[in-house]
């Protein structure tokens, strides 16, 4: 079948996987991915697409309505997915408004965009598809207790009855009620209830997921991950904030862009999925394990830069712990993570390593500003 479909954020991290994934997968969909190109936008992430036939790219803010309705108009498109954001906590303490206007403006005029043009259709919504991408932070901060007073980690039960490894009872589900702290999970919040509001008022044919932390390729270097590849590469110290106990949950994100398509085309209008792979890590964890493989495969002796850990003063409001429950995405539409997260990480730092151009290219300019910045105070 044929289909027009609009990519938001394309030239992101999760964005451009996604868009990789559609065109290389759909000749027959013409994908048109719609990025402004903030600092975490950067088109180099999609090289290997650019020319291909049923790919264009367009420059353009979601916020600026008149040209995304004029631009759904003239494409005739028929789903929207929705990645366009700003993305980092740690820019959303520093600049709550940006992320306000983006996240939260720039997904209502999305929405009204696509509203006023399908509703102006003979067949209406009847096909179309609003399917908006979200995080599991709306939710806010898991504990890390253990009824029994036994200590974490343990072996606990998801919705779903299976067994997994976890640092608490209880986990994310679709159910919970939201209680995002940072500006960021705020602001994805209020777009989430933006994009069921118009569901529920207008019956735009939309679907929400709510995905755990996204790590591998083409991530930007300010997230935990790829900046501290880079920084034990170079021999930087490692800021780990507080005393590295938080605890995320990890999914490489070439299964989250799996899991979109999944959805995309099989999932429920008006339901909500969270996706995530049950794969729990302390950061001081991760980071040992970062040190270790980046070590390794530069051919450094072990332990030679365990020195680099440098404790610095804590994120405010630091949620303590994700934990996402994905049973309902498995049990209904049978996605799974394919990767194991040791094989997920060996190639995520071999691609770091193996690509210190796109490092290169994405470090310069104002990324050293900002860098500087943000620690000078920690
Ligand atoms: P990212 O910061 O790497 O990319 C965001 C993209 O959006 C960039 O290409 C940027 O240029 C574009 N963009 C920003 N403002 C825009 C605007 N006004 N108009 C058009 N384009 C704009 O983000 P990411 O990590 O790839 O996350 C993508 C989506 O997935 C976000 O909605 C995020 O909330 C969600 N998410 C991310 C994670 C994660 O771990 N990274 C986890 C769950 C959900
Ligand atoms: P991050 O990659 O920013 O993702 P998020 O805040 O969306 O979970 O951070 C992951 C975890 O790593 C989080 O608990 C904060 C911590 N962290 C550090 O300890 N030091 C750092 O320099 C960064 C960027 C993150």
């Amino acid at each position: 079948m044929k289909r027009t479909i609009i990519i938001t954020g394309g030239a992101g991290f999760i964005g451009s996987h996604v868009v990789r994934l559609f065109v290389n997968k759909y000749p027959e969909y013409h994908i048109i991915n719609v990025d402004k190109l903030t600092y975490a936008g950067n088109l180099a992430n999609l090289k290997d697409v650019e020319d291909k036939p049923n790919y264009t790219f367009v420059h353009a803010d979601i916020c600026d309505f008149d040209t995304i309705y004029a631009l759904m108009q003239r494409v005739h498109v028929d789903g929207i997915i929705h990645l366009a954001a700003e993305s980092h906590v740690d820019r959303s303490i520093k600049d709550p408004f940006t992320f306000a206007k983006t996240n939260v403006m720039g997904t209502l005029s999305l929405l009204q965009a696509a509203k006023l043009y399908w509703e102006s259709l003979p067949e209406g919504f009847e096909g179309k598809r609003f399917y908006h991408i979200s995080t599991d932070e709306v939710y806010g901060a898991l504990q890390m207790t253990h009824p029994e007073g036994i200590q974490p980690p343990f072996t606990t039960k998801a919705s779903s009855g299976e067994h997994h490894l976890a640092y608490g009872e209880q986990f994310f589900t679709e159910d919970l009620k939201y209680q995002p702290h940072s500006p960021y999970s705020a602001a994805k919040a209020s777009s989430d209830h933006f994009v069921r509001a118009y569901h529920d008022t207008y019956g735009l044919p939309t679907i929400v997921t709510n995905c755990s932390n996204n790590y591998g390729p083409y991530q930007f270097p300010e997230k935990l991950i790829p900046l501290f590849i880079n920084n034990i590469r170079h021999r930087k110290p490692l800021p780990v904030y507080g005393k590295g106990e938080n605890v995320r949950d990890w999914l490489y994100v070439e299964d989250h862009a799996r899991a979109i398509d999944v959805i995309f085309h099989r999932g429920t209008i008006a339901e909500t999925y969270n996706i995530g792979g049950f794969n729990e890590w302390k950061n001081i964890d991760i980071i040992r394990v970062l040190i270790a493989t980046t070590d390794r495969l530069l051919g450094r002796p072990e332990g030679a830069d365990d020195d680099l850990i440098t404790y610095v003063t804590d994120r405010a409001g630091h949620d303590l712990r994700y934990a996402i429950d994905s049973s309902k995405l498995q049990r209904e539409l049978g996605w799974e993570p394919s990767l194991q997260f040791e094989e997920g990480i060996e190639k995520t730092v071999r691609w770091y390593l193996d690509n210190q151009d796109w490092m290169d290219n994405v470090t310069s300019g104002d990324y050293m500003k900002y860098y500087e910045d943000m620690y000078k105070n920690r």
